[in-house]
């Protein structure tokens, strides 16, 4: 028995001994599995952090820190051939892209609100949040990543819902710059690629139909946000869901990237569709920084209602590549019931490209697009200006011999949102335009030959050789209608112009000089007195010098004026008594 119990014990030990071995070995066993996934989860980490570090290597690596912080200019101890190197960037791309990679993508900017908007506070609960829309076409990836970076870091993170990057055909894909942009931006941006290039009107549109915040904001591929931009853009849309706002856009210089402040403006279109700034109306200039009314919006950055954008159509879908689409939105806006308001509390900062920078096109591609643009412009004519585009294309003929294409469906949608007539525009939003712009042009004050009074044989001639220096010639036999050269206009602007020449006055009235007309005043404005018979440059009475002919060397002066001289006085061919007696109403003198 005591043996048995004994066998029986040694089978238990033996139980017992073989169970606590097991849960040791499964112990060292899982232990073993834990150590292999930390291991396998570290080495994942790492090849992440290795991952973004290449990349960053890619992008980043030539930042210099501080370069271009404050939104400072940009400057340096460059070498000669750094100095090359930005030359060639800068004629092959309009902007100084070999700087751009060298300032940081999170370069920090001055805070320059009006002081009221920052005390301005905003409830982030009520506001809505937004999807902002970016569509680019072969952007600089330095550039891009400014963009998105400020965006990042100036955007309330509850208000930012997503941004849609929306690649329209860019001649090549830069996986890396893609990947880049989805490790560093995380799940904040939405990539969309369009293999061909549709143009930026469609390329929005398919934006905005990925979009699903509330509001849209569209956004080019080349601005920095500033401090507070977005608060005061969407509290307007808050109070009326068909309101559009466009920020005060300040412009990054494109060759040292200074961010400067841009002014509050009213936007418009003038008689050949170029987009013009008019200056804020007297009551809204005194209400500063408040929202104020905007007629025309520049285009390139705006918020909207999703809802509102898609119940206006988005863009006209006849519209191709650019051209002629923030007008064909502005009045839809105004006309169907909307309203566009500038938002002087934000400011987002653009960048431009040099003015004579060109692209290089072949000439085919040149005149295609110029076609393009033209339809696109006769589109808008057509469908939204009803009688008054007969004002655009007796300035622009060439826009009535090409084929607009389908208007029925911006013609129903018209009729669909009840929108109004033009005249109900230039009634209410364009009273000042119209006195600068009018439909009807007044009589110029005087025309014809302008001859010297002192050496009556001689008239003034812009000197078609070489379009500098003005000279006095033999006056043509028909001092009304003279030949093109010795044709002078005292404009409604107030310039003396011959064609697309204006006379005016330089290096402190020195030199008088041929240039084209820039229709800014200033050093092309001219008067003429018909009592002293002075031809008179200046707008303001304590600056003015009188045109003196020099019959010596056949070529003209600004001289102090002297009503004495003779040299001094000048006859028109045809004066216009009546308007030169009306000359200075509403002009400043002082
Ligand atoms: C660790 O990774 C290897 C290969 O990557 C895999 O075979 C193994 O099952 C992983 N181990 C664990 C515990 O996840
Ligand atoms: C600029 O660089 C040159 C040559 O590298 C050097 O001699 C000079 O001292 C530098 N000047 C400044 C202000 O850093
Ligand atoms: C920056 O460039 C602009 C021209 O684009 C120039 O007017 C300005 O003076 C430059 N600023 C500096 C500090 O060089
Ligand atoms: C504006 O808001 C009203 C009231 O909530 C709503 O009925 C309407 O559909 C909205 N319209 C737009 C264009 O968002
Ligand atoms: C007109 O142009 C010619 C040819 O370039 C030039 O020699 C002459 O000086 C100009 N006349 C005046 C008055 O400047």
């Amino acid at each position: 028995m005591c043996l048995d119990m004994l066998r029986h014990k040694k089978k238990v030990l033996l139980l017992l001994l073989l169970m606590a071995t097991g849960s040791i070995i499964y112990y060292l066993y899982t232990l073993k599995l834990e150590r292999e996934r930390d291991a396998n989860v570290s080495s994942t980490t790492s090849r992440l952090e290795r991952e973004i570090s290449e990349l960053q290597a890619v992008f980043e690596s030539e930042v210099i820190p501080d370069l271009g912080a404050l939104g400072r200019p940009a400057r340096g101890n460059w070498t000669q051939e750094e100095l090359e190197a930005m030359a060639t960037s800068q004629r092959e791309t309009g902007y100084n892209a070999w700087l751009s990679k060298r300032i940081s993508p999170e370069r920090t900017l001055y805070d320059m609100r009006h002081r009221s908007c920052k005390k301005l506070e905003y409830s982030l609960e009520k506001l809505p949040s937004v999807s902002v829309v970016i569509t680019y076409h072969n952007e600089e990836a330095s550039v891009l990543l400014r963009t998105l970076s400020s965006l990042r870091n100036r955007t309330p993170i509850l208000l930012l819902r997503e941004i849609i990057l929306v690649d329209d055909g860019s001649s090549s894909v830069d996986e890396k710059l893609n990947d880049f942009i989805q490790i560093k931006f995380l799940n904040m941006v939405r990539q969309h690629r369009i293999a061909t290039q549709v143009g930026l009107m469609q390329a929005r549109v398919a934006g905005a139909q990925l979009a699903l915040a509330d509001v849209l904001v569209f956004l080019d591929s080349h601005v920095e946000v500033t401090k507070g931009w977005l608060e005061p853009l969407l509290d307007p849309i808050l109070k009326n869901n068909r309101t559009c706002t466009t920020p005060i856009i300040d412009t990054i210089d494109y060759e040292n990237f200074s961010y400067r402040r841009g002014k509050p403006s009213r936007g418009f279109f003038n008689w050949e569709f170029n987009y013009i700034q008019l200056p804020l109306l007297k009551e809204e200039a005194v209400a500063m920084p408040a929202p104020h009314k905007n007629p025309i919006m520049n285009g390139g950055l705006f918020a909207i209602g999703r809802q509102w954008f898609s119940e206006l159509g988005g863009y006209d879908k006849g519209l191709k590549i650019w051209g002629g689409e923030q007008f064909e939105l502005s009045l839809k806006l105004w006309l169907c019931g909307g309203q566009i308001l500038e938002v002087p509390c934000s400011r987002i900062g653009h960048r431009y490209r040099d003015g004579k920078f060109q692209i290089h096109y072949t000439d085919k591609d040149k005149k295609k697009e110029n076609k393009i643009i033209a339809k696109n412009y006769r589109r808008v004519a057509e469908v939204w200006l009803d009688e008054f585009k007969d004002k655009i294309f007796a300035n622009m003929p060439h826009l009535t011999v090409l084929s607009v294409g389908n208007l029925a469906e911006q013609r129903e949608l018209k009729k669909r949102l009840h929108c109004k007539p033009f005249k109900w525009f230039l009634d209410n939003l364009a009273k000042d335009f119209l006195n600068l712009y009018p439909i009807i042009d007044p009589a110029e004050y005087a025309s014809g030959v302008l001859q010297s009074v002192s050496s009556p044989k001689l008239c003034l001639d812009r000197n078609e050789s070489r379009h500098e220096h003005p000279k006095l010639s033999p006056c043509s036999s028909d001092h009304v209608f003279p030949r093109a050269e010795q044709h002078w206009i005292l404009s409604n602007r107030r310039e003396l112009r011959s064609g697309l020449y204006c006379l005016e006055v330089r290096n402190q009235g020195k030199d008088v000089r041929i240039f084209q007309c820039h229709g800014q005043s200033g050093n092309q404005f001219w008067s003429y007195d018909s009592k002293t018979r002075q031809v008179i440059a200046g707008q303001m009475s304590n600056f003015r010098q009188c045109l003196e002919a020099q019959p010596k060397t056949n070529s003209v002066t600004a001289s102090v004026c002297d009503p004495k001289k003779s040299s001094q006085q000048w006859k028109f061919g045809y004066q216009n008594n009546q308007r030169l007696s009306h000359f200075w109403d509403n002009v400043k003198t002082q």
